[in-house]
């Protein structure tokens, strides 16, 4: 099938790519350089042009904390983009396959969100990125919104290549311990688009709607720290693991408030016979190439 993916240079742009690699798939991947999602005439031309069998809108505004000062931007990334992309779509009857945040909740769960669940950002960027999920959900019928979490890669910038080289540099490190998510590898969100791509081509297609797709295991920036650092010293990628503290959030203040708990439901995905990822072990695979 014909794919066009935005945002070809994020994290999620470029393991989409690899996992296509694979496939018989053609892929039309493009960077903010040659489409930015926010222009309403480029969105129009190249989808026009490539006339594709699915869209998959990886692009994003991605800078939680600049965010907080450069809402402008934020907003014309994560709530203009995805909508004009769902008008051009929904005006050639095309599936959109978009990428939102578990930042679109407030963290005061005490069980894992269910993708129905209340929204209530508690920053720019969340407050954008489900600005752009309402949006996109009035413009278009066929799509998928599908909401992750924490995502890493071998690609770009990410907590695993940061504890990475603060281990290298630092004897001591403290990280915060009191917030909830799951870790995600951006490879096994690909790995699960391309899946909901493949049922659509089956005609076999997920009901349109919003999902969440993150890691397994919930954890805290603490822990997931610690899991790196013993990863990577078991494949002697740091030689020491610092000594690592556990902090509050109040103890590392941040531009955007974070939610405290944001682990993600997934069950809804089970019906099409997609698990959770194993963050640990695409961590182990990861860390061999950074
Ligand atoms: N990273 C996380 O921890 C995380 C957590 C939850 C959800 N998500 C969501 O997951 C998705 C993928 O995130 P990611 O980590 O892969 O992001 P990323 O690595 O920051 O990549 C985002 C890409 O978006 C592109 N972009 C920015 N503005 C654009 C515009 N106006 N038009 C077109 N492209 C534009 C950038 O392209 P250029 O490089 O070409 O400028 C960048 O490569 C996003 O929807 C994000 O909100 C991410």
């Amino acid at each position: 099938m014909r794919i066009l993916l935005t945002g070809k240079n994020g994290q999620l742009g470029r393991c989409f790519q690899d996992v296509l690699k694979d496939t018989n798939h053609e892929l039309f991947a493009y960077g903010s350089a040659e489409l930015n999602i926010a222009d309403a005439q480029q969105v129009e031309t190249i989808i026009q042009t490539v006339k594709p069998d699915i869209l998959v809108n990886a692009a994003a505004y991605t800078a939680v904390d600049k965010a907080e000062t450069d809402s402008e931007n934020a907003y014309l990334v994560n709530a203009t983009g995805p909508e004009l992309l769902a008008k051009q779509t929904a005006a050639l009857n095309i599936p959109l396959i978009h990428v939102s945040t578990d930042y679109v909740f407030d963290g005061a769960a005490v069980e894992p969100y269910l993708p129905t669940d209340p929204t209530n950002p508690q920053g720019v960027y969340g407050a954008s990125k489900l600005a752009g999920e309402l949006n996109l959900a009035a413009a278009c019928e066929k799509y998928i919104i599908l909401r992750t979490a924490w995502v890493f890669s071998e690609y770009g910038n990410n907590f695993v290549k940061t504890m990475v080289r603060l281990a290298k540099e630092r004897d001591e490190l403290s990280v915060v311990a009191d917030q909830y998510g799951c870790p995600t590898y951006a490879g096994d969100l690909a790995k699960a688009i391309l899946c909901i791509c493949e049922q659509y081509e089956q005609s076999k297609p997920l009901a349109w709607g919003t999902y969440h797709y993150c890691g397994d295991t919930p954890t805290s920036w603490h822990g997931f720290a610690r899991a790196i650092f013993a990863l990577a010293k078991e494949q002697k990628v740091i030689s020491t693991a610092p000594k690592l503290t556990a902090i509050s959030s109040c103890q590392y203040p941040t531009p955007a408030k974070r939610p405290g708990y944001s682990v993600l439901d997934c069950e809804s995905l089970d019906d099409i016979g997609l698990v959770k990822s194993d963050w640990t072990t695409s961590l182990n695979k990861v860390l061999l190439s950074v």
